[in-house]
């Protein structure tokens, strides 16, 4: 946080760079961010390239992300954001770009994102609940917006030992 680049509108990926050896080289980096930050997602301004380009995985099993289907690690490039229903509901989020705090951030629970994958190909994914949120933080960041600026109530930002001791 304090980084210009994390405040930027990042450009979206041409269809000649998809596939190309740079953007592999780009998620192999990105791979290894979030696996050495144990998060889910990872947008690509954050590890310092302004490109529309992010990627989610999601652990299987009993983890602190225990109402999320498991997803094998996945690139999204270019994606779009569709608000299939407006009502909101609000989850506390963290961001390795935003380290050691918490925020309580209401989010719609009902989208539809479309979005190339890694070869190129469009796809699209309809999310509801946590994961909705999930995607719409980490598309966020492609947007230059931070989950620090979705909150309403700032006496729901918090410390990590004060979100563990007063808000889990
Ligand atoms: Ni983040």
């Amino acid at each position: 946080m304090g980084h210009p680049l994390l405040r930027e509108v990042a450009a979206p990926l041409a269809s000649d760079q998809i596939g190309t050896e740079s953007v592999r080289q780009l998620v192999d980096d990105m791979v290894d961010t979030l696996h050495d930050y144990g998060g889910i997602g990872l947008a690509a301004p954050q590890v310092g390239v302004s490109v529309r380009l992010a990627i989610v995985e999601i652990p299987g099993g009993a983890t602190r992300y225990g109402e999320l289907a498991p997803m094998d690690l996945t690139v999204f490039i270019n994606p779009v954001i569709d608000v299939l229903n407006p009502a909101t509901s609000g989850y506390w989020e963290g961001c390795l770009s935003v380290p050691g705090l918490r925020g309580f951030v209401e989010r719609p629970q009902h989208v539809r994102i479309r979005y190339l994958s890694a070869l190129g190909e469009p796809q699209e994914l309809e999310l509801r609940g946590f994961a909705a949120t999930v995607f719409q933080h980490e598309f966020d960041h492609l947007d230059g917006k931070l989950f620090i600026d979705r909150i309403e109530d700032f006496g729901l930002l918090a410390f990590e030992r004060e979100y563990e001791r007063y808000h889990l």
